[in-house]
């Protein structure tokens, strides 16, 4: 009896274990959501910037630079989860990859880059001005600033992010998982065409201390562009979804 009754204890025990196991997995994967490997492209203001705030949350990130060994000090500084590359080297790497580079440089980064970045998830925060653009701003005033970057970087899965402020914004905002803010966490706006990619971009923003707010497809990314009415709000994303008026 004993013998026969014992194993099918125990096969109740894992049956009721792999429940509790499966009920608990969600609570358990938003406690330790997944870390990825990000490759930042222009390690200056806004690729340093973003690429630590990603480091100090777990991801390994490649920032990438023409000259990779000037970025000695700050990788040492980040520890073992930041190294430094080629920019050819952070597309290979990256599950993702932040472009964070003067807009200007857009047409010459697509001859050397674009087939490398076909396919890949690609944060762009790339902006176009007047003064330091020239042609490239008067062609993003023409055609829109997500339908430019898209022509420059055909096939790859775009999301416009960390656009819409200052680099020393995004550091205090992002600043201890923007824990510290008082009022609650700073809103990006966010547009792509890519529903995954859109998703990553979104855990990608939370990750780097803020909240995302999907403004569209990636034409509405003029809606934040610089010099739009959507620019420059240190806002949370209730407050951002009212500005730019995207409802509830
Ligand atoms: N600064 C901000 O607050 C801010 C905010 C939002 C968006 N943005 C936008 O983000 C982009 C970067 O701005 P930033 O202020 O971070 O500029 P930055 O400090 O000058 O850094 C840009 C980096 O891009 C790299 N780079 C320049 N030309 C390149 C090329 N042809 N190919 C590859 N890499 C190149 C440079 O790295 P190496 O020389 O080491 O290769 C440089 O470190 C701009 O489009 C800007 O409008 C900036």
């Amino acid at each position: 009896m004993r013998s026969d009754r014992t194993p099918r204890r125990a096969a109740l025990a894992i049956a009721l274990a792999s429940l509790l196991t499966a009920s608990a997995m969600p609570a358990l994967a938003q406690e330790h959501p997944k870390k990825i490997r990000i490759g930042v492209i222009g390690a200056g203001n806004i690729g340093g910037t973003i690429g630590s705030l990603w480091v100090k949350d777990g991801h390994e990130v490649m920032f990438a630079s023409r000259h990779p060994e000037t970025l000695a000090p700050m990788i040492a500084e980040l520890g073992p989860k930041a190294r430094a590359g080629t920019p050819e080297e952070a597309i290979t790497f990256g599950d993702a990859v932040f472009v964070a580079v003067p807009y200007k440089a857009y047409p010459d980064l697509s001859k050397d880059l674009a087939s490398s970045l076909a396919g890949k998830v690609v944060l762009d925060a790339g902006n176009a001005t007047q003064k330091r653009d020239g042609a490239l701003f008067d062609e993003v005033q023409a055609n829109g600033i997500g339908t430019t970057s898209a022509k420059y970087f055909p096939g790859a899965k775009l999301v416009r992010a960390f656009n819409a402020a200052n680099y020393k914004i995004f550091a205090k905002a992002g600043a201890n998982g923007g824990k510290d803010r008082p009022g609650g966490r700073m809103a990006i706006p966010i547009a792509g065409d890519d529903p995954a990619a859109l998703n990553v971009a979104e855990g990608l923003v939370r990750d780097a201390g803020f909240d995302p707010v999907v403004v569209g497809p990636l034409k509405d990314a003029d809606k934040f562009a610089i010099t739009s009415p959507g620019f420059g709000h240190e806002a949370t994303a209730p407050e951002l979804r009212e500005k730019l008026g995207l409802g509830k």
